[in-house]
């Protein structure tokens, strides 16, 4: 299985550091098992930021940077205890965990309450999750109360305290070499998965065996998840943008999309493709469908470094909108229809957004009220989509059809790298795939 190599995290804190400056800190949580049911938890996923800076995937741990201290580095994670080992897994544990996570310093999560008030002591602006755990939040309150109550006496409290998007979230927002290699691995694993699916297909089929290939072709490479829950979607139920029950039959002549991307060392895909169920478009299917693609293909190539974040789904809109025009189902000029907002019956999403560790990830789309302009490093999906009503005043043939194509792609410095280019999808490729 691909993983980053461990040596991307202390450089990812070196570059923090820098950013922090002397008198900020930064503490970050990985979050807590989760109830599905009685006694059953959810499998683990580690919190994105405390992940992207630690390396570290255990849950009930807490990381604090804070430049300029002997110790900067300071994890709390959970004892060695061989009973609960015994029960739930091995764990890094205090001792081992400086030398493992290159990390200054660690202590057991029981010492949190005790340790964190003097480290804190004397930083200025304290960067956190704000709103993210409810204890996090109570607990950085009554750090903040006990310091404040010594504080005549040496022990200074934060002056402020700071979400940690402004920090970090604009770092993870610029993907490094190493996290395009990743990006690019779990890509690659997608890609297999929804060609896979293609060639399954077959009339009468149901959309849960899709999915099933979906997530073989996952786990057999080493994923440890679907990056969220895989969208497998029959007929009109492509119309349901989130549609995730997966559990009707595929009947012929249907289109099937599938949304669908794997999560590999907490890098996530996403990808869509949409595809007859029988292996042969439709006429009616095709000029949909090649709508729609024109539309995914002019957004593409309409990212690269310096543009407006926006321009690339504006460029899909126009296209968008002008097939519907052509073929009838939209009245007047692109613009007068862009202005009224009368496609939003037909394309009711945006055509992206950022992807990394998280699938919606982060990073801001303006600054103030002005998009914000591409950058080198950025990953963004384009996923435009036409998702025609089943109304008595559309034409027949178009009625309940539902189509979106989506790839993942990296700005460079020369436009656009596509990771997801791989997977079948003009018409010509994806008939002769399932041919
Ligand atoms: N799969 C979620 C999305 O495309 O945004
Ligand atoms: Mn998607
Ligand atoms: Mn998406």
């Amino acid at each position: 299985m691909k993983m980053l190599d461990a040596s991307e995290y202390p450089k990812r804190r070196e570059e923090l550091t820098k950013r922090l400056g002397e008198n900020s800190a930064i503490l970050l949580a990985s979050g807590s098992e989760k109830t599905r049911n009685a006694d059953t938890h959810f499998r683990f996923r580690v919190d994105s930021d405390f992940y992207y800076l630690t390396g570290f995937a255990e849950p009930e741990a807490v990381f604090l940077l804070r430049p300029g201290h002997d110790e900067p580095s300071v994890l709390f994670c959970q004892d060695r205890d061989p009973l609960m080992e015994q029960w739930e897994g091995k764990r890094l544990g205090p001792e081992r965990a400086p030398e493992a996570l290159k990390i200054a310093k660690a202590y057991s999560i029981k010492e949190l309450h005790e340790k964190l008030p003097a480290l804190l002591s004397g930083v200025e602006t304290l960067h956190f999750p704000i709103g993210r755990y409810e204890w996090l939040d109570q607990a950085v309150g009554k750090w903040q109360r006990e310091l404040k109550a010594k504080e005549r006496r040496g022990p200074r409290a934060p002056l402020n305290w700071s979400d940690v998007d402004r920090v970090l979230h604009s770092m993870r927002q610029i993907k490094s070499k190493a996290e395009i290699e990743q990006m690019q691995a779990v890509a690659d694993i997608s890609v297999a998965a929804h060609k896979a699916a293609m060639s399954l297909s077959r009339p009468g089929i149901w959309e849960y065996e899709l999915e099933a290939a979906i997530m073989h072709k996952f786990m057999m490479h080493g994923c440890q998840a679907a990056a969220y829950p895989s969208i497998v979607a029959g007929g009109e139920n492509a119309n349901i943008l989130h549609y995730i029950s997966n559990n009707q039959v595929i009947k012929d002549g249907d289109l099937v999309l599938i949304d669908a991307g794997g999560e590999l060392d907490a890098y996530a895909a996403d990808i869509t493709r949409t595809f007859p169920v029988n292996g042969q478009f439709t006429s009616a299917q095709k000029d949909i469908y090649n709508i729609v693609l024109q539309a995914q293909l002019k957004a593409i190539e309409a990212i690269k470094p310096g543009v407006p974040y926006k321009s690339y789904h504006q460029a899909a809109l126009n296209v968008l909108v002008d097939g519907l025009i052509s073929l009838g189902m939209l009245k007047g000029s692109v613009e007068e229809n862009i202005k009224s907002e009368a496609y939003k019956r037909f394309y009711m999403h945006g055509t992206g957004h950022y992807l990394g560790m998280d699938v919606h990830d982060v990073g801001s789309y303006v600054c103030g009220k002005e998009s914000i302009e591409m950058q080198v490093g950025m990953a963004v999906t384009v996923e435009p989509g036409l998702y025609i009503p089943n109304d008595d005043d559309i034409p027949e043939a178009y009625r309940g059809i539902g189509i979106r194509i989506e790839d993942d792609i990296i700005v460079t410095e020369n436009g656009t790298h596509n990771l997801t280019v791989a997977a079948p999808k003009t018409v010509e490729e994806i008939e002769s795939w399932m041919a």
